[in-house]
């Protein structure tokens, strides 16, 4: 491989710089993206893999990035678990059926990755070919309590009234749910690596609606068992947002990369989960809409935090935001390589 600097700060090995990616790096913000998205649906471009393919590229070839990431979506396993979602035009995903019952948590079925995704191991294989080596490949998966907490809300939510209704009054219930997402995560994460991607990210993006407590008894088995029982061939990145406070609890459930926002600093952060485990962050993606010098400035103080150890990757605390400048990523990504470089 070209260039294996973001797999070995995973193993905590020495580079030659610190590594950077960008989560969601394939989006909205780029002008490359927008003309393809202006003829296509979001579902159709993940579904086809030539376009999938394409669209993971693009930010590789505008940007020195040190990964790629496989463009999809958290929400693609659904289908094959018999819970059907649209894309409403500029909102987002919809669940018009959303699962608050046993009943419908009883007819939930575990995808098959070959006959339910089958788009997405193709993308994969493509991606893996044009790449040559150039960097390595990210599969993705959403954490269970993620999952789980989408498919019940059907929609974004603020509150998640319905999750928590549902989590404290039948835990039982609740139980059998995160067992079932937490099998389909295991066998859509093996699926993506038997087809070749080089690291695996957990997204758990709403889990910090729980306390620690709360994270500790309902979300923290599920997440453990999931980076327990996927292939050890390849690294796994545990990331999740709004966790600050339970640190400690993230580390516990695993994982050989702890992925942390921008609402503790990076070297709080890394003692709370230990030197000894690689850390992916954690620049505030609202960040990227100061000034090129305050940029750059950021990027530094992150870096110093980080304290030129081994096994630090840059990366946002968050997904990047739609109206991004495109300029300001790369800005981003320019610094962090000038002032790592040993
Ligand atoms: O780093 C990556 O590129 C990973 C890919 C990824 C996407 N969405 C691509 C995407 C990941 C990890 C997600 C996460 C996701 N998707 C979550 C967890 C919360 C989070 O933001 O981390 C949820 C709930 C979803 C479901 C989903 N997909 C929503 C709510 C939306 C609409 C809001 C939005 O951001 O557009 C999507 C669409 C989506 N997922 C797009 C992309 C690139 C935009 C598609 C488009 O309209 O062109």
């Amino acid at each position: 491989m070209a260039n294996d600097t973001f797999l070995r700060a995973c193993r905590r090995e020495s580079t030659a710089y610190t590594p950077v990616w960008l989560m969601r790096q394939a989006g909205r913000y780029m002008k490359e993206y927008m003309a393809i998205r202006e003829k296509r649906s979001f579902l159709e471009m993940c579904k086809t893999p030539e376009i999938a393919c394409e669209v993971t590229l693009q930010p590789i070839k505008a940007f020195d990035l040190d990964a790629a990431i496989i463009f999809a979506d958290i929400l693609l396993p659904l289908e094959g678990m018999g819970i059907g979602f649209e894309f409403t035009k500029n909102e987002g995903p919809l669940i018009r059926n959303p699962v608050r019952e046993r009943g419908h948590i009883d007819a939930i079925k575990v995808i098959k990755p070959e006959e339910d995704v089958p788009y997405l191991l193709d993308a994969i294989k493509m991606v893996k070919a044009e790449l040559n080596g150039k960097v390595p490949l990210i599969g993705f998966s959403g954490a269970p309590f993620t999952l789980a907490s989408y498919i019940i809300e059907g929609e974004g939510s603020r509150n998640y009234v319905h999750t928590k209704k549902l989590m404290y009054g039948d835990p039982g219930a609740w139980k059998v749910l995160m067992d079932k997402i937490s099998d389909v995560v295991i066998v859509y994460l093996n699926a993506q690596i038997d087809a070749g991607v080089q690291a695996v990210q957990l997204f758990d993006s709403w889990v910090g609606c729980l306390g620690p407590d709360d994270y500790r008894e309902y979300a923290l088995p599920y997440t453990k068992r999931v980076l327990s029982s996927i292939k050890k061939s390849v690294p796994a990145i545990n990331f999740s947002a709004n966790t600050g406070t339970y640190l400690d609890l993230i580390r516990e459930a695993g994982g050989d990369v702890v992925g942390v926002d921008w609402r503790r600093r990076l070297d709080d952060a890394w003692m709370t989960i230990g030197h000894d485990i690689a850390i992916q962050g954690n620049l505030d993606p609202a960040a990227l809409f100061a000034p090129p010098a305050e940029i750059r400035k950021r990027a530094r103080e992150i870096l110093e935090t980080a304290g030129g150890r081994p096994g630090h990757i840059f990366n946002l605390g968050h997904g990047i935001i739609v109206g991004t400048p495109v300029d300001s990523v790369r800005v981003l990504i320019d610094s962090v390589h000038e002032f790592s470089r040993k």
